[in-house]
């Protein structure tokens, strides 16, 4: 994949002590060129300081130290910009607690390879799997996709995805700058801007493998969250769905 690029495998973090490790190993065996940025936001079990001991021992691993939590969004802003402030061409999310298999990511990277602006692992098209989700957790996904798709009237299965891959120049031309999205809602506020501005989105099949080690930081406020700005998102997008459908 060497025309892609230099790329950056970004990782949120809020107490992953026990996950930290495993991942990072893993995501060195399986992709070795690529640079790995854990971006902690001062959790409390340490995770950070992990990090940091990490990166001391691995030129290809980094560390942003963010103050307070401020949800998955905002630390993956800050991530993006600090990828691209220091040149990388790709720049990938991926969960720390292994529901994201680095070993997948190269389907990822495949497809921007064959010219897709935004590559998301999904969980929703044919081949896609999740592994050990309760039933409601599933329902809650599976419904959150359904009132996105709803909504927004996008032609994505897995909007809420958080495995992905984006080329520096998707983010360069969708900005940044005025994401408000603090929760899990990013992932379907950047399809919104990628797909909006015309750019093409793949989905790869991938297998979510739940976690077996810390705790989902899912929450009411995430889902409250997800829930008020998607409906405004339906809403104020409908314009521009019309326009272009007619144009
Ligand atoms: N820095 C930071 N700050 N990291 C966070 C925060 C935060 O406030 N909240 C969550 N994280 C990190 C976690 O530590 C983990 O590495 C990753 O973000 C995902 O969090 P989980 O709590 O494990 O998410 P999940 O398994 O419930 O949800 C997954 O599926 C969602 C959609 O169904 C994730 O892949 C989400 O991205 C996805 O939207
Ligand atoms: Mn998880």
């Amino acid at each position: 994949m060497e025309t892609l690029g230099r790329v950056l495998v970004i990782v949120p973090t809020y107490n992953e002590c026990d996950n930290l490790p495993k991942i990072a190993e893993r995501l060195r065996a399986a992709l070795p060129e690529a640079h790995l940025l854990v971006a902690d936001d001062s959790s409390p079990d340490g995770t950070g300081e992990i990090a940091d001991a990490l990166a001391a021992d691995d030129d290809h691993i980094h560390v942003l130290h963010r103050p307070v939590k401020q949800g998955l969004g905002a630390a993956y802003i800050a991530g993006f910009r600090w990828g691209l402030a220091e040149g990388f061409d790709v720049l990938v999310e991926m969960d720390a607690d292994g529901s994201h298999q680095p070993e997948e990511l190269n389907k990822l990277l495949a497809a921007l390879a064959d010219g897709a602006d935004l590559a998301i692992g999904s969980r929703y098209v044919p081949g896609g799997r999740v592994t050990n989700w309760p039933a409601s957790r599933e329902l809650l996904s599976r419904g959150a996709n359904l009132y996105t798709r709803i909504m927004l009237g996008l032609p994505v299965r897995d909007a809420t995805a958080g495995f992905r891959a984006y080329p520096a120049a998707t983010l360069d031309k969708v900005g940044l700058d005025d994401v408000e999205s603090q929760g899990y809602c990013f992932q379907v506020d950047l399809t919104l801007r990628t797909a909006r501005h015309g750019l093409r989105v793949a989905e790869v099949p991938i297998t979510f493998v739940e976690r077996t080690v810390g705790t989902s930081k899912m929450s009411g406020r995430v889902m409250a969250e997800a829930f008020w700005r998607v409906a405004q998102w339906g809403v104020t997008g409908l314009p521009t769905r019309l326009r272009r459908r007619r144009g």
